[in-house]
């Protein structure tokens, strides 16, 4: 070999190329080598998944009395034959009792099964000593030394809670997000947990549905941008074996967030052009972000259980995208199919999943138990299981389980740094949406009375929003908290009025109307608590619970400028509340830092920034309403008759008229992408590189921002198209470039972005994904109604 070629392998081993090729062979040898000593049984333990809460001091001091009674009785430890009755007993000795038998149960149940090869998986164990323990009976104690893969949901946050996802999202800041997802893997990788349940990515156009809390909201676009920065952030930036990344698992696939009706678990009836065009989009940016797994949902669509669908799982994931990290159900997903009525036992679940390509199993053990039936059977072939383990083994060896399984508890865990809480601080700040604000009521003078009411104002729990399962509320930051660390010098009086926001008692609101009068202004603390969100609970009202409107009324009473800031889990519909307000700042749950970073907000350390990533309704009823829909035939034009001036008797007609509510109309409250700052900004000079792009091309798009106030600020300035005639219908317009721009005073910047061919293609009529020659409308602006508009051609 000459010097040349040499020189240009050297080149190439230190670009990463070369060495990515010989560690893809060298992972594939090992996979096939280990493969090769399996047995069967070994095989299918490494697709089950196992979970087990610690049944320690701090869990066992939630239990109530009967709780605590029940599981003696139940477990034959207390309240049989020659037994004491628990009635008999003290707390501290039902504690005891309970504990030796939960470490029974874990070594029953757990342990030994892991010593048998039967687990590859466990989830919900956080304990360092415990997680080694269990660890080193895989390596150590088990015949062929795998390690587990030990999964947590950790979705926005480990110990230190970042905002809810639909939050992050609403910064529209893919660092941001990826910063906040890499604190949560340092923090969670250093008790030991290296694989997290996150990202969501369901786009969800239905506010009753709770979990959109844990989504990046509507748009197919900025939740792909965002999650695949999410995927980066917990995997170390694309280095699965850096010590302290955790493997990320995309879910759910999918559709799950189009549950009929925003009722959680519920069928769903995506058709093939919208699976493409907006649901599978953000799945495939992350896959091709490198994520390691994916979940599987618990919706069937169109009749097919996400658990059983092989055209989803096969065709497009695997053979379409080429992703060969491993699938998992999601808890239970495969058993529930005997609840949808697709399958009559666990044994058809078993075959029907494998079959499919579920490669683990969460939680429902029928893999354990029929697969070695099925395979005898040949109605589940060895290809399809060795298929299973060797995506699993994959990406066990890329995470460096091997060579670095354990905890090194000597170390102390790392959460809770100062940088951790800055930079949650920082999301709480960016994720903050301003949605009003009359007189330029906010910025709030510090030398002002301010009367602080509200149950938001001081709930440690609650603001750290659903899907929290390790953040400590004894670390968060309320309002009331900020008020008392770093904003001393502020002169408030604090009434709550409301113990908590489905509390109905109302004594106290005049208290809070007098607080409000002797102020020089109110801030009101509304929301939800965090149960009201989250995985199983949907709303069919979503109004502010309880009677918090009519506290708002009651402090507006007093007259006093009354600001309101919101911490909720989603969009709620709060037009009612909004004649109440001169200001309102909406947090979707803002996490440990909420407190002090809203007000830095209203004191103006900081200038809100957020943008809705979701559609604001009016009415429930208006639901589902989003921004990217399709036009109907009849498109609103402006002149429509609305329901209080129909003459009576009016005769039948519809002509004339268009796809409205009669009495709420087509507009939302408040449309995707809309906040507004302390700054002013404005939108000029529109100046596209070309008229016309071949298909292939790039058109160059600029648009001229000015900061014509004296306030410097960031913001969010956002690029749409609309394809005007299309194969298949297209929507009005679609979210296709963001960048958060930051400009002093009086300043100005041209922003420039360059439009892509991928960018403008879609699945048409036939399913391919191709930019269509024909007419765009193209728009620049501060939101989904940007009004700075232009229009170019793509042409052969
Ligand atoms: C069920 C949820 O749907 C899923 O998102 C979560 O990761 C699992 N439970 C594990 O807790």
């Amino acid at each position: 070999m000459n010097v040349r070629k040499l020189g240009l392998l050297g080149f190439l081993a230190l670009s990463g190329i070369f060495s990515n090729g010989f560690a893809q062979k060298d992972t594939d040898k090992r996979v096939e080598e280990l493969l090769a000593k399996m047995t069967l049984e070994e095989k299918i333990g490494q697709m089950n998944q196992v979970s087990f809460f610690a049944v320690d001091d701090k869990a066992i001091a939630q239990y109530s009395d009967d709780d605590m009674d029940t599981f003696l009785v139940r477990m034959g430890i207390a309240g049989g034959q020659d037994q004491k009755k628990p009635s008999e007993m003290t707390r501290d000795e039902k504690t005891a009792l309970i504990k030796k038998a939960a470490a029974q149960i874990l070594d029953n149940n757990i342990t030994q099964p892991v010593r048998d090869g039967k687990i590859g998986s466990l989830l919900n164990i956080v304990d360092p000593g415990m997680i080694n323990k269990l660890q080193k009976a895989a390596l150590e104690e088990s015949r062929l030394g795998i390690p587990m893969i030990i999964g947590r949901d950790v979705i926005h946050g480990f110990k230190t809670i970042f905002p809810i996802p639909l939050g992050q999202a609403a910064s529209f800041n893919p660092q941001l997000v990826e910063d906040g997802a890499r604190i949560a893997a340092v923090e969670a990788r250093s008790v030991g947990i290296n694989w997290t349940f996150a990202p969501m990515l369901d786009i969800s156009r239905d506010a009753r549905w709770g979990r959109i809390a844990e989504s990046l909201g509507e748009d197919p676009y900025l939740g792909g941008q965002l999650g695949a920065a999410m995927v980066r952030g917990f995997q170390g930036n694309g280095n699965l074996s850096d010590p302290d990344a955790i493997a990320a698992c995309v879910k759910h696939f999918i559709g799950y967030g189009a549950a009929e009706g925003g009722r959680d678990y519920n069928t769903t009836n995506i058709p093939l052009h919208l699976m493409w065009n907006v649901y599978l989009p953000p799945f495939y940016n992350s896959v091709k972000a490198g994520a390691a797994t994916l979940m599987t949902s618990f919706n069937d669509n169109d009749g097919i259980p996400a658990s059983a669908n092989d055209y989803l799982l096969k065709d497009v994931l695997r053979g379409k995208w080429k992703f060969d990290g491993f699938v998992v159900s999601d808890w239970a997903s495969m058993t529930e199919m005997l609840a949808h009525g697709y399958a009559k036992d666990g044994k058809q679940v078993a075959e029907l999943s494998a079959n499919a390509g579920v490669d683990m199993e969460m939680v429902s053990g029928t893999y354990l138990k029929y697969l070695p039936e099925l395979i005898r059977e040949g109605k589940v072939s060895m290809e399809t299981v060795d298929n299973a383990v060797r995506n699993i083994l994959r990406v066990k060896i890329r995470m460096g389980l091997f060579e670095n399984p354990y905890v090194d508890t000597k170390k102390a865990s790392i959460l809770y740094t100062a940088a951790h809480l800055n930079a949650a601080r920082r999301a709480a700040v960016e994720s903050a949406i301003l949605l009003k604000n009359d007189n330029n009521t906010l910025p709030l003078s510090e030398s002002k009375k301010i009367a602080v009411i509200g149950p938001m104002a001081d709930a440690p729990h609650d603001q750290m929003g659903t899907w929290v399962f390790d953040g400590d509320k004894n670390h968060t930051i309320t309002p009331i908290g900020a008020l008392k660390a770093d904003y001393k010098h502020i002169n408030y009086v604090y009434e709550p009025a409301l113990g908590y926001s489905r509390d109905k008692n109302t004594s106290n609101f005049e208290k809070a109307r007098q607080a409000a009068a002797n102020a020089d202004v109110a801030v009101v603390f509304l929301g939800e608590e965090s149960i009201l969100s989250g995985e199983a609970h949907s709303l069919s009202n979503i109004n502010l619970i309880g009677v918090q409107s009519e506290l708002l009324k009651a402090v507006k009473s007093a007259g006093k400028p009354v600001i309101l800031v919101i911490m909720a889990g989603r969009p709620l519909t709060i037009e009612r509340d909004l004649p109440y307000a001169d200001a309102v700042l909406y947090n979707f749950h803002p996490g440990t830092m909420g407190g002090p970073a809203i007000f830095d907000l209203l004191f103006g350390k900081a200038n809100p920034s957020g943008k809705l990533p979701v559609t604001f309704v009016r009415e429930v009823g208006q639901i589902p309403m989003y921004y990217n829909h399709n036009n109907t035939g009849r498109p609103f034009v402006g002149n429509e008759v609305m329901l209080n001036d129909i003459p009576l008797e009016a005769g039948q007609t519809s002509l004339g008229n268009t796809s409205f509510y009669l009495d709420s109309g087509k507009d939302p409250l408040f449309p995707f992408g809309y906040g507004l700052s302390y700054s002013k900004f404005e939108y000029s000079n529109l100046d596209l590189s070309s008229a016309s792009i071949p298909v292939n091309g790039v058109l160059t798009v600029k648009a001229t921002l000015k900061n014509v106030s004296n306030v410097e600020g960031t913001e969010v300035v956002q690029l749409y198209i609309q394809d005007k005639v299309g194969s298949i219908v297209r929507p009005v317009k679609e979210l296709k470039g963001f960048q958060r721009v930051s400009l002093k005073g009086g300043e100005t910047k041209v922003v420039e972005f360059k439009l892509s061919a991928d960018e403008l293609a879609f699945y048409g009529r036939d399913l391919v994904k191709k930019v269509e020659v024909g007419d765009f409308n193209i728009w620049v602006g501060g939101d989904s109604n940007a009004s700075l508009k232009g229009s170019f051609s793509v042409t052969e």
